[in-house]
C-alpha cells in the first residue's frame, strides 16, 4: 500500500440485490468487490444427480460465510429444475456458455435471453475448453458478452495461458491480450458487470495448483491492466476469482492472497461437502 491511502477491509452482509460484498476503503472512496465461490459443473451429473446436487449445496448453505456469494453453473438441461432447488436462497445459478448471436436458425445453440428468462444472472464465457474445443476466439467472445450484458446476464470471464505460453515466460502477454481484445471494447458501465476468471491452462483438471505468490501476481497485473483502460475505482470492484484444482485444502491460502476473490472451481463443485468447505475457507 502506498502512504497515504486508507484501506479499511471490512465484510458487510449487504443483501441489496442478493449479492454480498466486501466493503473496502481506498483513497476514501468506497470500493465493493464481491467474495464468490462458484461451480462449474461442465458436462457433469444427469438432472435427477444434479437436482440433489443443487439441494445438497442448500442444505449446507447455514454453514457459509454470509459474505461469499455462491453460485451454481450446471449445464443447460438442468438450469430450471437448479434453479427451482436453489429459490429463495441467496445462490445465484449461472450458465456455462450463450449463443453469440440473439436468435433464431442457430440450431442447438441457447441465446442469452433464454437464459435470463428462467433466472439466470450470471454466464460463464470464454472458458478455456470452449476457446481450446470449439475454436471461440476473442471475437465470438465480444459477440457473447455484448448478448449477455444486452440481456441483463453478468458474464464471468474466463482467461489463462497454456502450459507452454506459462514455460516460455509468456502468460502475462497472453492474459493481457485476453483482456484487451475482448474487455478493452466495453463501456466502463460494462466492466463495471464482469466477473473475471483466471484460470491456468495447466492447472485445470490436472490436480496442478497455480501457487499462491503464482495466482497472486497474475491477479494483481489483471487488476493493472483493468486499472489502466477503465480506472483504478472499476479494477478494484472487479471481482477476480482463481480457477484450476482448487479444493478444499488449497483454497484458504489462494483466498488469503489480496487479489483473489473467490475461486471458479470445477472437480470439487461436484461434491456439496467440497464445494461448501471451498466457501468456508474464507
Ligand atoms: P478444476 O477445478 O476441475 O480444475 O476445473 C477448473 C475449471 O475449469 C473451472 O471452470
Amino acid at each position: 500500500m502506498k502512504v497515504g491511502q486508507v484501506r479499511l477491509r471490512r465484510f458487510a452482509n449487504t443483501v441489496a440485490n442478493g449479492y454480498f460484498c466486501s466493503v473496502i476503503k481506498f483513497n476514501n472512496s468506497p470500493i465493493m468487490r464481491k467474495k464468490i465461490v462458484a461451480g462449474n459443473w461442465k458436462m457433469n451429473t444427469t438432472v435427477p444427480e444434479g437436482k440433489e446436487l443443487a439441494e445438497a449445496i442448500v442444505a449446507k448453505l447455514s454453514t457459509v460465510p454470509s459474505d461469499v456469494q455462491l453460485i451454481i453453473a450446471p449445464p443447460f438441461t438442468h438450469l430450471c429444475c437448479a434453479g427451482k432447488a436453489i429459490k429463495g436462497t441467496s445462490i445465484a445459478l449461472s450458465a456455462q456458455n450463450c449463443a453469440d448471436q440473439p436468435k433464431g436458425a442457430f440450431t442447438g445453440e441457447v441465446s442469452a435471453a433464454m437464459l435470463k428468462s428462467i433466472d439466470c444472472t450470471y454466464v460463464i464465457l470464454g472458458h478455456s475448453e470452449r476457446r481450446q474445443y470449439y475454436g471461440e476466439t476473442s471475437a465470438t467472445l465480444v459477440a457473447k458478452i455484448g448478448l449477455a450484458l444486452e440481456n441483463g446476464l453478468k458474464p464471468i470471464y474466463c482467461i489463462g495461458e497454456k502450459l507452454e505460453e506459462r514455460e516460455a515466460g509468456h502468460h502475462f502477454d497472453v492474459v493481457k491480450a485476453q483482456i484487451e481484445e475482448v474487455l478493452y471494447t466495453l463501456t466502463p458501465e460494462q466492466m463495471s458487470q464482469i466477473v473475471v476468471a483466471y484460470e491456468p491452462v495447466w492447472a485445470i483438471g490436472t490436480g496442478k495448483t497455480a501457487t499462491s505468490e503464482q495466482a497472486q501476481e497474475i491477479h494483481a497485473f489483471v487488476r493493472k491492466t483493468i486499472a489502466a483502460k477503465f480506472g483504478q475505482q472499476i479494477a478494484d470492484d472487479c471481482s477476480i476469482l482463481y480457477g484450476g484444482s482448487c479444493k478444499p485444502s488449497n483454497a484458504k491460502e489462494l483466498f488469503a492472497q489480496k487479489d483473489i476473490d473467490g475461486g471458479l472451481i470445477g472437480g470439487a463443485s461436484l461434491k456439496a461437502d467440497d464445494f461448501v468447505a471451498i466457501a468456508q475457507s474464507y
